[in-house]
Formats: structure tokens, C-alpha cells, sequence
């Protein structure tokens, strides 16, 4: 198998994509392979987004490639931020303003299921393939912990004490959405060869 290129500029799903990946696959980032594109994501569905970026680097290069589009989907807002998730407080995509614009529609309701949803678009000699990947947790009525990026520091996954803001790196990626897309990822991958 070639190297697959990874579509997307964001370090902290390239980190979290590799501890799953290990020595299994090697990618490739757009930065790696000097491609310095936005992708946009002007799609109502993470689906719709995840081909997007997937198939524009593939027309850009002609090689195999995968993206994923990820949102968190809270019950008491229909679903919101989902696919809004990036820019729910607006364009600048600033993670401590769209956490506080959550915590702040929520306010102290006792209905706080979520779930962090991926889907992964693979483009493989040319047919695109898609793995989706959930985690249900809750969000908190305050911030908990330094780590991870975006929504991390107000969402707690089922069963854990811990937000995922708390985590390392092992314990997020041993019940993450990211994670059980890419084990999709990795066992259709696996059987290809
Ligand atoms: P996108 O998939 O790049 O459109 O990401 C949407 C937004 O969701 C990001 O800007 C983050 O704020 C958030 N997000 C994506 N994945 C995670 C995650 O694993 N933890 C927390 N927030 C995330």
C-alpha cells in the first residue's frame, strides 16, 4: 500500500490519527506533501464535508488520500453544533468561544447526552469509502482539564471520570470517535492487502 495522505491542516487530528496508525499505515500530511490549501466545508453534513476534502486532494494529486469530518452532536440542541462544530461561535473558529457559546445555550439543564461523531472518506484508486465513528458522553456544566483541542475540556465520555481535556493521548484514543473510525479505517485497509 502507498502512502495515503491525511487531508487536513488540523496537528491535533494528525497526532491522535498516528497513535492509532502506529507502524500499520503510513500518511502523510498536506503540510508533508506541500499542499498549502483551506479545504472548504460548505456541506449541511459531515458526510458531505468529509467527501469534499477527500476528493479535492485527490483531483489535486491523483493519489490516494482520506479526510474526516468530525462534529459534536448535543441532544437539548437538536443536534447542534454538528456540523457547525468548527464555527459554531462564528468564523474565526476560536475553541474557547465556541465552548462558551455551548455552555452558555445549555445553561444548567440536566439534559446533557452528546456524541463526538467522525466519518472518514477514503479515496482509494479512485472509489470513495466511508467509516463513521461514535462516542457518547455528556457535556459538563464546566470546563475540566488542559489537553486535547476544541470541545475536549466539556465533554466526559460514558463510564469515564475523566473529560477528554483530562486524558493523555492513550486513554482518548482507547474510546474516541476518531479511533473507531480509523479501526473501520484500518481493518477495510487490512483486508485490501
Ligand atoms: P472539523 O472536523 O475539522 O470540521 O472539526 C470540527 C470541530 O469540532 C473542530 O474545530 C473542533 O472544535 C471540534 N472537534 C473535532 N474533533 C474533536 C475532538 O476529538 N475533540 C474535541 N473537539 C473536536
Amino acid at each position: 500500500m502507498d502512502t495515503l495522505i491525511f487531508a487536513t491542516n488540523n496537528q491535533h487530528k494528525v497526532d491522535e490519527v498516528r497513535l492509532v496508525l502506529g507502524n500499520q499505515f503510513s500518511i502523510i500530511t498536506l503540510q508533508e506533501a506541500g499542499i498549502d490549501i483551506d479545504i472548504p466545508e460548505p456541506h449541511d453534513s459531515l458526510e458531505a464535508n468529509a467527501s469534499e476534502k477527500s476528493s479535492s486532494i485527490h483531483t489535486l494529486t491523483g493519489k490516494n488520500c482520506f479526510s474526516e469530518d468530525t462534529g459534536l452532536e448535543i441532544s437539548i440542541l437538536n443536534g447542534a453544533p454538528g456540523v457547525k462544530s468548527a464555527r459554531f461561535a462564528g468564523e474565526d473558529r476560536s475553541f474557547k468561544a465556541n465552548i462558551e457559546k455551548v455552555l452558555q445555550l445549555m445553561g444548567n439543564t440536566s439534559q446533557r447526552d452528546a456524541r463526538f461523531r467522525t466519518v472518514i472518506s477514503l479515496i482509494l484508486d479512485g472509489q470513495e469509502f466511508q467509516f463513521e465513528g461514535i462516542c457518547e458522553g455528556e457535556i459538563l456544566l464546566e470546563q475540566r482539564g488542559e489537553k486535547g483541542f476544541g470541545y475536549d475540556p466539556i465533554f466526559v465520555p460514558a463510564g469515564s471520570p475523566l473529560s477528554f481535556a483530562e486524558m493523555n493521548p492513550e486513554q482518548k484514543s482507547a474510546c474516541s470517535h476518531r479511533k473507531k473510525a480509523m479501526d473501520k479505517l484500518i481493518a477495510f485497509l487490512q483486508n485490501k492487502q
